[in-house]
């Protein structure tokens, strides 16, 4: 997480709120929600000290939710302090707990433990919920053990619902409130409405979009780089792309982007990158043909794990070999997000609950002498996005689905074969072509063909064939953790199968996968 002390001094981070996390799940949609008004938001952790958060100096400052409850010994908590800032503060959940009992009132466990929607009823007027109750009632969703049981002195109820006598809180002349139930989340329809109360109250302008986001970030790389080169290992996924159209935007030809060909690619995908980076825009690109290395060193490796490790240590190899030959190279450009950022800072703190590894090119930098340039640090993903298309990429590629690193090397089963690779991208693009015709594309989070290298039995003409399988896996999910099957029309299912069964030879058999995660992975290795 980027230290509240190096906040760059920009307009378009004059205005911001502070989120302290005390590990609910739901704290990046906190911030998120917030960005979505327009603000820019930060979360750091809990222990963050009152110097630090008067050095980051936020025009308001919202307590996550957390799974402890307030009086387990070391619960986590904040300095008194926070509340005399004279910022507004908003607690969610245990934010709220927390607020009641720093200052003076009383939280108790609920009788029973309450989890899924709510409805809450209006209570006592207050600033924090105009608009957010219709004919004084709305739908709300709660995750909580405990509740407020006693309102500190000064505050008012201001919602309620059956199981939460106190559901929300405030004490209006300080601008102090507290909600039990969880606004940041799309099942409490009118959440928006609440946060952009809380924003209204902490008298922020709107800076926080797409366009000031691009200005700021083209001057921030060109007074970082000033007048070096700079090399970015283009993939052709979204966040690498961004960066490119960003940097190509900021330092023109002082970017060269590397882009290597690891024969494990989607059909055309070379071509389609060259066309949009090179030829479009006019990026300075390097096409490394590395198939060959990569598909003889995959020879006769059938462990998933020990494929990944390969084209992982292939890449970063024929990487640094393209780099190496760039003159004058003094940064290293990288698609880093603020979810990879955050991760990293709650792997080393222990507040965040889901650790991700990413798969960018760790060591690197160090091992060439160049330092790490990451224009996105700062953006979520669908912020990314909006950068993206505001940089004027296609939207097929923004929204293009997620694309693993080793790439079809864990799609096809078992050892990977040029023939298994060529076959693969071809039924793969059928699949594809066919959901984007249909529409199908966007409402799928992620959908691809995998080879099995087993041979079937089947009928062609009058003849028997034995052939191999192709099996089409689409899923829905927000977040890949969880997923479950796309339930695919049967008539798109069944042209799917037979345009691949007939234009791509070697293939005799098509399945479609119905296993959601967990239990299955959404990758097949
Ligand atoms: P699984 O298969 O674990 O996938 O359910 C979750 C998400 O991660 C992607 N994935 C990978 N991405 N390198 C990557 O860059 C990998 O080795 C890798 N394995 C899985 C997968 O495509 C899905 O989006």
């Amino acid at each position: 997480m980027s230290s509240a002390t190096h906040m760059p001094n920009h307009t378009l981070h004059a205005e911001k709120i502070l989120i302290l996390d005390f590990g609910s799940q739901y704290t990046q949609l906190i911030a998120r929600r917030v960005r979505e008004a327009h603000i820019y938001s930060e979360i750091h952790p809990w222990s963050i000290t009152l110097e630090e958060i008067l050095a980051f100096d936020p025009r308001g400052i919202i307590l996550s939710g957390g799974h402890q409850s307030v009086y387990d010994p070391n619960a986590p908590t904040v300095d008194k302090g926070l509340f005399e800032l004279g910022v507004p503060v908003l607690g969610i959940c245990y934010g709220m707990h927390l607020i009641t009992k720093l200052m003076g009132g009383e939280v108790t466990p609920a009788d029973k433990r309450e989890y899924g929607p709510a409805r809450v009823r209006a209570g006592e007027e207050s600033s924090l919920t105009h608009n957010f109750f219709i004919d004084g009632e709305t739908d709300v969703w709660m995750s909580h053990g405990d509740h407020v049981e006693k309102l500190p002195t000064g505050f008012v109820t201001s919602a309620a619902s059956d199981n939460a006598p106190i559901a929300a809180m405030s004490h209006n002349k300080r601008r102090i409130f507290g909600v039990q139930f969880h606004p940041e989340v799309n099942h409490t329809p009118r959440g928006e409405f609440l946060i952009e109360n809380f924003i209204e109250l902490c008298g922020c302008t709107r800076q926080w979009t797409p366009s000031h986001f691009v200005d700021y970030a083209i001057s921030q790389a060109r007074d970082q780089v000033g007048g070096d080169h700079v090399v970015l290992g283009l993939s052709g996924g979204v966040d690498s792309s961004v960066v490119a159209a960003l940097l190509h935007r900021a330092i023109g030809g002082q970017l060269t982007c590397v882009f290597v060909d690891n024969g494990l690619l989607r059909l055309n995908e070379g071509d389609e990158v060259m066309e949009t980076f090179a030829r479009h825009l006019g990026v300075k690109v390097i096409r490394v043909d590395a198939e060959d290395r990569f598909i003889s060193r995959l020879e006769g490796v059938t462990d998933p794990e020990k494929k990944r490790k390969i084209i992982g240590h292939t890449f970063i190899e024929v990487f640094e070999e393209e780099a190496n030959k760039i003159p004058g190279v003094k940064w290293l450009a990288q698609g880093t997000i603020y979810p990879d950022v955050i991760e990293s800072a709650g792997a080393k703190t222990g507040v965040a609950t889901a650790i991700k590894s990413h798969h960018n090119v760790g060591g690197l930098p160090e091992r060439m002498g160049l330092d790490l340039l990451e224009p996105l640090r700062e953006l979520f993903k669908d912020e990314v996005r909006q950068v993206g298309l505001e940089l004027g990429l296609p939207r097929r590629m923004i929204y293009r689905h997620p694309f693993p690193g080793p790439g079809l090397g864990v799609r096809i089963l078992g050892e990977v074969k040029k023939p298994f690779a060529d076959l693969l991208r071809r039924a793969d693009a059928i699949y594809l072509d066919e959901l984007y015709a249909t529409g199908h594309y966007g409402r799928i989070a992620q959908a691809f063909a995998v080879f099995l290298p087993v041979k079937s039995v089947g009928v062609m003409g009058d003849g028997r064939s034995y052939e191999h399988v192709v099996a089409l896996r689409a899923v829905e999910t927000k977040d890949y953790m969880t997923a479950s099957w796309y339930p695919m029309p049967y008539d798109l299912l069944s042209r799917i199968a037979n345009r691949i069964i007939n234009e791509v030879p070697g293939v005799n058999r098509v399945v479609y996968d119905i296993t959601s995660k967990p239990p299955g992975t959404i990758e097949w290795e």
